[in-house]
């Protein structure tokens, strides 16, 4: 199997249209399910804009592939050769919707949920046939960011994880393999790197902008071109070895969330969806906001070698 001929999204919120996007432009016949139809006119839009950010990036665009949109969830999975699931990250719900989408499907579709970390084998537990269901984690923007992260459960199939990476190369992304890790590895790193951060500026070592500005140009640069296994190459292991022995014990370890974070949560900031959270928003910011920093991921993303390219990691 390459590209599925006819693959369905279930769940068309902030995920939805862009995993539809590079579905359809690599040639798949895409059908959006929703439950809700504001949901589907809303992805209607997301969608065109979706598409403008991917002629502006380039890469894969054939004409075959379509995406048609749906609220009836026979209708968008009769014949359909894959599923990928993108409904709320809340357990029951994902096990009753798969539970439902298990009865309009052949036993060897491919069922693939896009769940940020509740892990594969919990959420199999729903399946009739949980060896065909896998976790498949984009990226967020998932049309912009061309990695995704391919978790089998303890019950997903040999085959399945090599036929996920398959189709995922199909449509030019990377795969990364992953076993079983609460949160998955792409979740752990980050949050690894928010706990240190946050308790830099809860503490007043830094301000919340020059934190910014230190990990933009300090590390998130250095990460663009190489990744950490080869930053410690290039720091040299002997380095590393000595900043850890004396860095790694003073290093934030809290299970807590900082004060300051819940006291935003606390009065409803919180961040560029309600106009004010760690930064301030004034009229027209957000929308300018968000539109810089999709101008400049198109911009990054052209600068650097396409994926799958072979070039250095
Ligand atoms: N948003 C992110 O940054 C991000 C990144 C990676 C992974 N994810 C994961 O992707 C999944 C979806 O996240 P999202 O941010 O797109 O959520 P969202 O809340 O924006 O959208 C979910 C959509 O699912 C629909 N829905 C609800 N119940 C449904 C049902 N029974 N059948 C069909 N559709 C239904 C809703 O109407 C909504 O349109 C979650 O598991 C999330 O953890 C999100």
């Amino acid at each position: 199997m390459s590209l599925p001929a006819i693959t369905t999204i279930v769940g068309s919120g902030t995920m939805g249209p862009g995993i539809a996007a590079i579905f359809a432009r690599a040639g798949s016949q895409v059908r959006v399910f929703d439950i809700s139809e504001v949901a589907l006119e809303n992805a209607k839009s997301a969608l065109t804009l979706c598409e403008s950010v991917l002629d502006q990036i380039g890469g894969k665009s054939t004409s075959s592939g379509t995406v048609t949109f749906h609220t009836d969830l026979a209708e968008a999975l009769t014949d359909t050769n894959f599923v990928v699931e993108a409904v709320p990250e809340k357990i029951d719900l994902k096990k009753s919707v798969l539970a439902d989408v298990e009865k309009y499907v052949g036993k060897d579709v491919i069922i693939a949920s896009n769940t940020s970390g509740i892990p594969i084998t919990a959420i199999a537990e729903a399946l009739t046939n949980p060896e065909r269901f896998i976790g498949m984690h984009w990226s967020n923007p998932p049309h912009i960011i061309p990695m995704i992260e391919v978790v089998p459960g303890e019950k997903t199939g040999g085959a399945i994880a090599d036929r996920l990476i398959e189709i995922v190369h199909a449509f030019g992304y990377e795969a990364v393999y992953e076993k079983e890790k609460a949160g998955f590895v792409e979740n752990r790193v980050l949050y690894a790197i928010l706990r240190e951060c946050l308790a830099l500026v809860d503490e007043g070592v830094i301000s919340q902008r020059d934190l910014d500005v230190c990990v933009k140009w300090g590390i998130g640069y250095k990460l663009a071109v190489v990744g950490p296994m080869r930053l410690l190459d290039m720091a040299g292991l002997d380095i590393y070895t000595s900043v850890a022995s004396y860095l790694n014990p003073d290093l934030s370890n809290t299970a807590g969330v900082p004060s300051f974070i819940s006291d935003l949560v606390e009065k409803g900031e919180l961040g560029m969806k309600s106009s004010g959270g760690i930064f301030e928003y004034g009229d027209g910011d957000v929308a300018k906001t968000r539109g810089e920093i999709v101008k400049q991921f198109i911009a990054v993303r052209k600068s650097m070698p396409a994926p799958l390219s072979g070039s250095i990691i």
